[in-house]
């Protein structure tokens, strides 16, 4: 699989941008191909990768990466960012669906240690509703949050170290 040219050849990606799949809950993983595989998710890098993937290869890819040790990357973290962060993830319940630790469940993805930029990327997009959101929790939740909430809270959880 060429998966590892892009996400690390042990599902910590050190690309700028790039998401890591380490540690990440199964079911996760299992949806955002089958959303990348429908063309619900696209992603020019990406999509080509998930178009011809089998229902069997992505419960293998899930469940591989799902056992991986996550790790945190070196980032350019502001501290004062990722203090108003903290309060705001506790204020927002992203905790209560990502867990206190931010490291997902089920369907919810583990946030922590994620890389800077992808998170910005991702949270803008919820905000302007043009993610290929699952079931459409995430884009509510993020509607109440400003441009300089976004970026608190991206802060927070890029420099969260990752458990197990
Ligand atoms: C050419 C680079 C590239 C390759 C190869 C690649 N991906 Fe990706 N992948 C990406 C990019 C870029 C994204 C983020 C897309 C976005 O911003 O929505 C992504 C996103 C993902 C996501 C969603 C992660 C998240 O946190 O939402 C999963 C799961 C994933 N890839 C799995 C795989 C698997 C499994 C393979 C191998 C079959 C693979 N990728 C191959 C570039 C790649
Ligand atoms: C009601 C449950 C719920 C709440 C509350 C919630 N999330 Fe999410 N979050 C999800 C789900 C489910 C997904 C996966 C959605 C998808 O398929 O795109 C997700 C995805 C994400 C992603 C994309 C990560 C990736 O790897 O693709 C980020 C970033 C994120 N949430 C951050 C937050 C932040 C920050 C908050 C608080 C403001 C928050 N979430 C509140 C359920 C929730």
């Amino acid at each position: 699989m060429p998966c590892a040219a892009c996400h690390g050849p042990d599902g910590n990606a050190t690309l700028p941008g790039m998401p890591s799949l380490a540690g990440q809950p199964v079911f996760f993983t299992h949806w955002q191909l089958i959303k990348f595989r429908d063309g619900r998710r696209k992603d020019p890098g990406m999509s080509p990768f998930a178009a011809n993937l089998s229902d069997a290869d992505m419960a293998d890819l899930a469940a591989y990466y799902a056992t991986l040790p996550p790790r945190g990357r070196p980032q350019a973290v502001d501290a004062t960012k990722a203090a108003a962060g903290q309060r705001l993830a506790a204020a927002n319940y992203c905790t209560s669906c990502h867990r206190p630790d931010l490291s997902g469940q089920q369907q919810v993805p583990r946030l922590a240690g994620q890389d800077l930029e992808y998170l910005l990327r991702l949270l803008r997009a919820y905000k302007a509703q043009t993610a290929a959101d699952l079931d459409g929790t995430m884009t509510m939740a993020v509607q109440p949050l400003s441009e300089a909430d976004i970026e608190n809270l991206a802060h927070y959880i890029a420099g969260l170290a990752p458990t197990p």
